[in-house]
C-alpha cells in the first residue's frame, strides 16, 4: 500500500494531503516543453496511481492464464482474481447481486449492451426513447441504431442556458409508447450533475426503465446504484485510475435475464450444436470471448486505492478545486464559462473571445498545461450552446489549487498571444 493510503485508511480523518496522493502518480512529475506537467484531461482519461501499476504487473508477471476453461493453477488464480474484481466492482456501486455486474470494454460497450440486449427485443415500431440534450455520443447513436431498425423513435429533454435539464418538459415527454430513458449522471461536455434519482423515480411510475451513463460521474461521486434505482449503469475503468480496455456495466438481475446476448461467442454458452445453443447464466451470458481479465483485476486495485481514499472526500476536494477554477475563470474578461449548472462536477468548459478552441489547446500545452478542446463527443451540447467547439479543463482529485493558478496563467498568456 502506499504511503498516502496507510495514513488515510489508519486515520479516516487524517488531513487531506494532495502531495502524499501525487507522490503516488508518476506520470504527474513528467516535464512537458520543459514546464511541469499540469494535467486537466481527466474527464478523456485520468492517469494511474503506483499501487495500480503494481497489481497490473504482478498480475502479469505471476497470474496470468484465461480464465474459466482450466483447473490448472494460474488458470484458477486468474479466475479467483478476476471474480474477486468482480466484488470489488459490486462493493463500490452497492449492488445487490455479483451477476449483476458485467465487464465490458468500457462505457460505450455497456451502452451498447443495452441498446442491443435489451432494445432490440422490447421496443418496436411507433415506441419512443427518452434521451437527454446532454448525451455523449455513446447514448445516442447506438439508440439511433436501435429507432432506424425498428421504426421507434427518439424524444429528447432540453436544457436551460445554464445546462441544467428541464425536469418539467421531461415529464411530458413521456406517453404509453415510452420504452426507455437513457440519461447520463454527469455532463461530460459542462459538468452538469442531473437529479437522476427523480428521473427514474418519474420513470418507474410509468413503467420505463432508465439507463444511466455513468462515465463521468463515478470519478467525482459516491454512486449507489440500488438508492438511485437504476436499471442498468455503466462506467469505464480508464476515467478513475485504472486501464483502458475495461469498463463495468451493472443491469437489474430480473432485466438481465430477459435479455438477448450481445455478443456470441465462448464462455457465454451451456451448450452448442448446430441447431441450437443454450446460454449461460447471467453474468457469463454477457461476457463472450476472452474478457479483459488483467484490466478487469488492475481495475480492482484502482477501486481498493479510490475506497481507501474515500469518494467523499474526493469530492470535497473537487469541490473546492471547481469553485476556485470557477471564481478565478470568471475574474479573466473575454472569457466565458460555458456550463453554470448550480450542481455540477469538476469540469470546466470555456470560450476565449476570438481564439478557436484549438488555439488555446495548442498554446496551453506549451505551458504544459493539458486540456481537451474540441467537441467533446457531445455534438448536440455544442449545437445547443452555438458553438464549435469548447475548451474543457477537468480535474481530479490528484490537481491542486496551483494547477488552477498555471491554467489561469496559461489562457492570460493565450489572451495575450492573440492582443
Ligand atoms: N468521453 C471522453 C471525454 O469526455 C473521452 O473526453
Amino acid at each position: 500500500m502506499s504511503a498516502s493510503l496507510s495514513v488515510l485508511k489508519s486515520n479516516p480523518r487524517a488531513a487531506w494531503d494532495v502531495e502524499r496522493i501525487r507522490a503516488d502518480f508518476p506520470i504527474l512529475k513528467l516535464q512537458v516543453n520543459g514546464k511541469s506537467l499540469v494535467f486537466l484531461d481527466n474527464a478523456a482519461s485520468s492517469q494511474m496511481p503506483q499501487p495500480v501499476i503494481d497489481r497490473w504487473v504482478r498480475y502479469q508477471s505471476s497470474q496470468h492464464a484465461n480464465i474459466h476453461r482450466a483447473v490448472h493453477y494460474l488458470s484458477e488464480t486468474a479466475t479467483a482474481e478476476y471474480e474477486s474484481a468482480r466484488r470489488k466492482a459490486q462493493a463500490f456501486l452497492n449492488a445487490g447481486e455479483e451477476r449483476e455486474i458485467i465487464f465490458t470494454s468500457g462505457t460505450t460497450d455497456g451502452i451498447n449492451l443495452v441498446a442491443h440486449g435489451y432494445g432490440r427485443k422490447f421496443i418496436g415500431e411507433g415506441d419512443e426513447i427518452i434521451l437527454t440534450t446532454l448525451e455523449h455520443h455513446s447514448n445516442i447513436v447506438p439508440w439511433q441504431m436501435v429507432a432506424q431498425e425498428k421504426g421507434a423513435k427518439i424524444r429528447v429533454v432540453p436544457v436551460n442556458d445554464r445546462g441544467e435539464l428541464l425536469l418539467d418538459e421531461y415529464r411530458k415527454l413521456f406517453t404509453p409508447r415510452t420504452r426507455l430513458v437513457g440519461v447520463t449522471h454527469v455532463s461530460n461536455a459542462l459538468g452538469t450533475i442531473n437529479p437522476v434519482r427523480e428521473m427514474i423515480a418519474f420513470a418507474h411510475e410509468h413503467g420505463v426503465p432508465v439507463l444511466v451513463d455513468g462515465a463521468q460521474a463515478v470519478p467525482h461521486l459516491k454512486v449507489d446504484v440500488r438508492e438511485l434505482d437504476c436499471d442498468f449503469y455503466a462506467f469505464s475503468g480508464h476515467k478513475l485510475c485504472g486501464p483502458t480496455g475495461v469498463g463495468v456495466f451493472y443491469g437489474k438481475a430480473a432485466l438481465l435475464e430477459k435479455m438477448q446476448p450481445f455478443k456470441g461467442g465462448g464462455d457465454m454458452i451451456l451448450s452448442v450444436t448446430f441447431e441450437k445453443t443454450t446460454y449461460n447464466v447471467i453474468p457469463h451470458k454477457f461476457e463472450a470471448g476472452t474478457p479483459p481479465i488483467s484490466q478487469a483485476i488492475a481495475l480492482g486495485a484502482a477501486l481498493d486505492y479510490l475506497t481507501a481514499i474515500g469518494m467523499e472526500r474526493i469530492c470535497a476536494h473537487e469541490t473546492d478545486l471547481l469553485d476556485y477554477a470557477t471564481q478565478q475563470v470568471n475574474r479573466l474578461s473575454g472569457v466565458r464559462i460555458i456550463g453554470t449548472a448550480e450542481r455540477k462536477a469538476a469540469v470546466l468548459s470555456f470560450a476565449v473571445d476570438g481564439v478557436h478552441p484549438h488555439d488555446v489547446g495548442t498554446l496551453l500545452n506549451e505551458e504544459g498545461v493539458a486540456i481537451r478542446t474540441g467537441h467533446h463527443c457531445a455534438q448536440p451540447v455544442m449545437q445547443r450552446f452555438k458553438v464549435p467547439a469548447t475548451s474543457r479543463a477537468s480535474f481530479a482529485f490528484y490537481n491542486t489549487m496551483p494547477d488552477v493558478d498555471a491554467l489561469v496563467a496559461a489562457i492570460r498568456k493565450v489572451q495575450k498571444v492573440f492582443g
